[in-house]
């Protein structure tokens, strides 16, 4: 691939502005060469400004989604695209969520240019389990871990049930929920059918990976092979 069009895919500008940046010599190699157009050394060995180049696709990240953040451009108000470099709102092929989080949900979001990986890990055939903790404006009264179980519950406006979905009680008003699928405010619509209501939502896990400890409100970071290798395996916690 040549370098204007490797650096246009990721983002860094249309390709004249890319091919603008290489003619200034913003392009080098590792000792500060500076790069022609048609130079495509390996990928780790670019610098642009002295920087080295966001990965290639397929790209896998991260982001610890804070509250207040739409997942998509369509809606009114902040998007998540603003805690990420503007660059990766321009990359081809795109990076698009893996399944959207309500406004007001926090935690973990994954974003990806894999299109085969977005559907392995969102469509409700293959199983992808997603796991939440919910606080609850009420207690629990000890109905809705069988009644989101048992693969019969229909939430209103729909006709087909919902899979089933464990519930681990953690407290009065605290509990865990695993999801195989993510229709439209789920979560908060079974259990307002289990005559509750959810103050708060936050996605814990996709698979078996975990949102790191050490990933702050609004950070994001690239996932490795190994985190991604979690992302497809199941949380052995899974009930
Ligand atoms: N269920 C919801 O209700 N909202 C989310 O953001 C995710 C799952």
């Amino acid at each position: 691939m040549k370098l204007v069009r490797l650096l246009a895919n990721l983002g860094y500008g249309s390709r004249k502005e890319v091919q603008r940046a290489i003619r200034g010599g913003a392009v080098t190699d590792l000792d500060g060469r500076v790069l022609g157009e048609s130079e495509v050394p390996p990928h780790d060995q670019i610098r642009y400004h002295g920087e080295p180049l966001d990965p290639p696709a397929p790209l896998v990240i991260a982001l610890h989604k804070p509250a207040g953040y739409t997942c998509s451009t369509d809606d009114p108000g902040q998007t998540i695209y603003e805690l990420l470099p503007e660059r990766f709102s321009a990359r081809t092929p795109t990076l698009n969520p893996v399944g959207r989080l309500d406004k007001d949900t926090t935690g973990l979001l994954l974003l990806t240019d894999d299109g085969q990986l977005l559907h392995r890990l969102i469509h409700p055939k293959k199983h992808c389990p997603k796991v939440y903790h919910v606080t609850l404006d009420r207690p629990l009264e000890g109905h809705e871990a069988p009644l989101f179980a048992s693969g019969e519950l229909v939430l209103k406006s729909e006709t087909q049930p919902l899979l089933p979905a464990p519930l681990e009680v953690l407290g009065e008003k605290e509990a865990r929920i695993t999801l195989e699928e993510g229709r439209y405010h789920q979560i908060r619509r079974m259990f307002a059918a289990a005559g509750n209501h959810v103050v708060a939502l936050k996605r814990l896990a996709i698979g078996a990976y975990e949102l790191p400890d050490d990933l702050a409100e609004g950070d994001w970071r690239v996932l490795t092979p190994d985190d991604l290798a979690r992302v497809l395996a199941k949380p052995l916690s899974t009930p």
